[in-house]
């Protein structure tokens, strides 16, 4: 069943960047994009990178370091050097809050 976790006001999401959260110790990076919001892993998989920091083009993340990319819906690594999918998180946003399902 899954678990919905309240972990921002949507007002504080900013359209075409990230910002991190920290539900229960987990370090999760949230992206709002044309009023959709997606949630990932805050880490790169390439290497010690925030994707929060990282600059959002379309759906996709750009790390910080190396310039990896993500997909931001699906964690697909979309462009070199990243090659590891990166863990996706499924959002939903209600009453102007942003929960996610922590499973
Ligand atoms: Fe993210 Fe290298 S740390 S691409």
């Amino acid at each position: 069943t899954p678990r919905w976790t309240d972990v921002a006001a949507e007002a504080d999401l900013f359209e075409g960047a990230g910002i991190p959260v920290a539900p229960e110790g987990h370090d999760i990076a949230l992206f709002a994009i044309d009023g959709e919001v997606f949630a990932t892993d805050n880490l790169c998989t390439h290497g010690h990178a925030k994707l929060c920091d990282g600059f959002l083009e379309g759906h996709e993340i750009e790390c910080p370091f190396h310039q990896g990319r993500f997909d931001v819906r699906s964690g697909a690594p979309t462009c070199a050097p990243a090659t590891e999918a990166v863990k996706t998180w499924p959002v939903k946003v209600e009453g102007g809050r942003v929960y996610l399902d922590l499973g």
